[in-house]
């Protein structure tokens, strides 16, 4: 196994040669990412130079559609399935919201949608709507004391009307990594489709979702170092029965199916600049000349190797601290490096007012898990402090927020 080079990628990310956050150690990367280089090239390129209507016969046009289609066919590769399969929209949120309004047109009054209730709101809210239209939503609770979901509990709630099974594979405040094949088998032997929000685990490891079986899988490009859009995986089968909530003269032509608002062209453009950069992390680390997929996963292993070299630290200082509540499980395996505590004695808010005034970002709130705040007893009100972080943090970045932990945690 080869070790990330840590200059090579901090290298790759403008945000560490800024001045004007050359002292500021960012710890709230489970909310969205810096940007790497090729993504903030391309974009500005593409404002500059191809900032006009793409798909017409002129040269700029055709380049800047070329861009595009270039933008999603790559990133498609990378995850193992085809370009018609992968849609590009603004955020998870709104494509989980269109999809359900396909599912509402779709589905019949009795059918079941299986929700958790450790999901953020973007893959619960938009199926619970779908009360009114006569559908029946349960509930796969979390075990209260972890905060974990045990596959066990779900398979009493699968019967013949269970439709959609929509649950995530990492949580943005537990951080296991769900066992999502598992779940997946669950759900498909149960006759029902499973949807995966993946948003907490992109980051971290780019999924086969050619080998994964998903049905849906959605994920944040703003959390995985690129632009600001939600891209949604629908399998073929499944993208042909369901109904367009595009402009009914689109019908059948799958990206514009499920994306009513029309694609962002400099954004999706712009993903070209995501795999830039992990096609060059594969080069520099030896990994380069396979498939995308098998360079997925060989860049995903290098992150997470780096990842629980970093976290193992901060988790150590954590769930060793006084007074702190650490929620997910106190080991590095099957975790991933985001930490959301709770402090007897200060509120989170105040904590990550003290940690800026060191110059140090973290998050502090309910981060929209509003539901698993609830049913561990937290008060989403009040929420919880977030500390998070990604490949391209530093050794140096995990002591300093240590040491501000230390010192400002009663
Ligand atoms: C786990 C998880 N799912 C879904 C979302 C929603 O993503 P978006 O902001 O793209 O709507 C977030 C955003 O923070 C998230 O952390």
């Amino acid at each position: 196994m080869v070790n990330i080079d840590p200059g090579f990628i901090r290298s790759q990310f403008p945000a560490f040669r800024e001045p004007s956050l050359a002292d500021f150690a960012y710890f709230e990367n489970a909310g969205g990412t810096y940007a790497c280089a090729p993504v903030v090239e391309r974009l500005a390129e593409h404002y500059r130079r191809l900032k006009l209507q793409a798909y017409y016969p002129s040269q700029p046009s055709q380049e800047a559609g070329a861009r595009m289609d270039a933008g999603r066919a790559r990133l498609a590769a990378w995850l193992n399935v085809s370009p018609d399969e992968l849609q590009l929209g603004p955020s998870t949120s709104q494509n989980t919201y269109v999809l359900a309004q396909a599912f509402r047109q779709w589905l019949r009054p009795g059918d079941e949608v299986v929700v958790t209730d450790q999901d953020h709101e973007a893959n619960i809210g938009a199926w619970r709507r779908l009360e009114a239209a006569g559908l029946t939503i349960k509930t796969w609770k979390i075990d209260p004391g972890s905060g974990e979901l045990n596959p066990a509990t779900l398979a009493p709630l699968l019967t013949e009307r269970t439709r959609v099974v929509a649950f995530t594979h990492c949580s943005n405040l537990i951080a296991t990594v769900n066992p999502v094949r598992e779940v997946i088998d669950l759900t498909h032997a149960a006759g029902a489709l499973a949807i995966v929000d993946g948003v907490g685990h992109a980051p971290h490891a780019l999924p086969n979702l050619g080998e994964l079986g998903a049905d849906v899988y959605l994920f944040s490009l703003y959390k995985v170092f690129g632009p600001h859009l939600g891209a949604m995986y629908v399998r073929r089968a499944l993208l042909e029965q369901l109904p367009n909530q595009g402009h009914f003269f689109n019908e059948g032509k799958p990206n514009a199916q499920l994306v009513p608002a029309g694609p962002d062209h400099a954004q999706v453009a712009a993903v070209n600049g995501v795999i830039d950069y992990l096609e060059s992390v594969a080069r520099h680390h030896g990994l380069a000349g396979q498939s995308p997929a098998l360079m997925a996963r060989g860049v995903s292993a290098l992150f997470q190797e780096r990842e629980a070299h970093l976290m193992a630290p901060l988790l150590d200082f954590l769930r060793h601290r006084r007074g702190v509540r650490l929620l997910g499980r106190h080991r590095t395996e099957g975790r991933a490096p985001t930490f959301a505590f709770t402090c007897a004695g200060l509120a989170p808010w105040a904590l990550a007012q003290q940690l800026a005034s060191a110059n140090i970002g973290i998050g502090a709130g309910n981060f929209y898990a509003w539901r698993l705040l609830e049913a561990l007893g937290i008060d989403p009100d009040v929420g919880v402090a977030r500390v998070s972080l990604v490949h391209y943090t530093s050794e140096q970045e995990v002591a300093r927020v240590i040491e501000a932990l230390e010192r400002y945690l009663p």
